[in-house]
């Protein structure tokens, strides 16, 4: 259904449309003045709201937080007209956690903080506090120092490609062609980057090899690309971590395990998703669940003592009952941190398209119950929640949280989302952000997302980010 969307002045056209995108995900929202479902007029001192059948004013407060509060005024309308309340409120930045963490070093109580998110944005109670937890941490473990930095490196390939997934992820089988001249040409970034560090005498604190799936290569190929980051930034080094995000169970085999041990991993991840068998086919992982418990203990066997594991709320057909069992089934393994997604659909997606009637089934209560499960998971495993950021077009506008064991936290993770550490990326799609620590200033230097055009352009991607970096270094 489409819903026509009369707004006085255009120039709030995204804050409106932001807020009824929240109530309305499913809906075509058009922004025009004839055939009106809701009509939003901003005036000096108020804004009037209006359906068919009543019509609200807002009186402004603060004309300097006009958006804020024009953002306020439509989730009230639009929460009392269709009785959804959510627990971010107005809220649908990327990173609330940076909120809490501003107000702390302002020296504000926790209460005050409380305050401050319902105050502006409805937020409600639970979350703020997650923020408070989040932030304490980060300002614990966010990086000082100009010269200390991240490194990423991208396996833009997958044993098949995930239903929901709008990452780089080429389903391997599929083209096998151009697996060797990707690693080949990434090889080639990785040496002249680790030339690069070396020559300005950087100092490098995490290493995260992520992707799509690096495992999804075959056993000599991936022996092949960890002896390089090995030798060219771990060898004779001090850095803190090195993960390597192998997520798929059906990517794993145990010569795969024994050379991460061999280069020296100190974190991976086994990601299942979801505990349910019905859900891991409808989402095309092809692997099972006995898989994720069959790998999870052999790189346990094998000395691995800090694996993460993923998983994700709201997958198609999944409720409150599926959840549990996810819930029930991690607990028993055991994993050293959590990370809990909530489902991200794009709009006119085929996912959107295809499980419009499932997911617009969800109710919000029931949602907030299954995330409710999920950090009760936590808790009982002896975790809490040490970062945490959210997508565009969440289901019911939620969070994504990691949770670990003490001293388990994910360093990278941290500073990836705080954002006041240079990380430099390699391979296809990922992307370098140089942090002006000084100047409170990041330049983002993405490489090309194609594969193809990766293997052509290598050198070209190389220059981009060192013209960026020379600017810092
Ligand atoms: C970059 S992916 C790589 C992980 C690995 N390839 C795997 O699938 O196990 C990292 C995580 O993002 C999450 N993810 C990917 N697409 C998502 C979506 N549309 N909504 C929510 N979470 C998503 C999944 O939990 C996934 O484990
Ligand atoms: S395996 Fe991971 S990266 Fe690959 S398609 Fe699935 S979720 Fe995306």
């Amino acid at each position: 259904m489409i819903i026509n969307i009369d707004l006085s002045n255009l120039k709030y056209r995204y804050d409106v449309y932001q807020m009824f995108n929240l109530f309305y995900p499913f809906n075509e929202l058009v922004f025009q003045k004839d055939n009106w479902n809701y009509k939003v007029e901003v005036k000096d001192d108020k804004f009037i709201i209006r359906d068919k059948e009543e019509s609200k004013e807002f009186f402004i407060e603060e004309a300097s937080k006009i958006k804020e509060e024009l953002k306020k005024a439509v989730y009230i309308f639009l929460r009392d007209k269709t009785g959804k309340n959510f627990p971010w409120g107005t809220l649908v930045g990327i990173r609330p956690s940076k909120i809490a963490l501003s107000l702390l070093n302002e020296g504000k109580s926790e209460d005050e903080i409380v305050d401050y998110f319902y105050n502006h944005h409805l937020t409600n109670e639970e979350k703020a506090r997650l923020c408070i937890r989040v932030g304490k941490i980060e300002k614990r473990m966010v990086n000082k120092e100009q010269n200390t930095i991240s490194l990423y490196i991208g396996m833009p390939f997958c044993p098949t490609r995930c239903l929901y997934c709008s990452f780089a992820s080429n389903p391997i089988a599929s083209c096998k062609k151009i697996v060797e001249p990707y690693i080949h040409s990434l090889t080639h970034e990785i040496e002249k980057i680790s030339k690069f560090i070396r020559e300005k005498d950087l100092n490098v604190e995490t290493i995260y090899f992520g992707g799509g799936t690096p495992t999804a290569v075959n056993d000599e190929q991936f022996e092949y690309i960890m002896k390089n980051i090995y030798n060219k930034f771990i060898c004779g080094n001090n850095i803190k971590e090195f993960t390597v995000e192998c997520g798929r169970p059906d990517s794993l085999t145990q010569n795969k395990f024994t050379t991460m041990k061999k280069y020296r991993v100190d974190r991976i991840s086994i990601n299942p998703q979801t505990m349910n068998e019905d859900t891991l086919k409808l989402i095309g992982r092809n692997h099972t669940v006995s898989d994720v418990i069959e790998k999870f203990k052999m790189a346990r066997e094998l000395g691995f003592n800090n694996i993460n594991m993923d998983i994700i709320v709201g997958l198609p057909k999944e409720r409150l009952t599926q959840i549990k069992n996810t819930c029930k089934e991690i607990l028993s393994l055991k994993p050293d941190s959590l990370t809990v997604h909530g489902l991200s659909v794009k709009r006119g997606s085929k996912l959107h398209e295809n499980m419009k009637e499932h997911l617009q089934n969800i109710d919000q209560n029931e949602l907030n119950l299954m995330y409710k499960e999920t950090s009760k998971l936590a808790e009982d495993l002896g975790m809490t929640p040490y970062y945490m950021y959210r997508q565009k077009n969440m289901i019911g506008n939620m969070e994504n949280v990691g949770y670990s064991l003490p001293k388990m936290e994910c360093i990278y993770n941290i500073q990836m989302i705080e954002e006041r550490q240079t990380i430099i990326a390699m391979g296809a799609d990922s992307v370098t952000k140089v942090v002006f620590l000084d100047e409170n200033r990041l330049e983002r230097v993405p490489n090309v997302k194609d594969v193809i055009e990766y293997n052509k352009r290598a050198d070209e991607m190389v220059e981009r980010k060192t013209i960026e970096l020379n600017k810092l270094y």
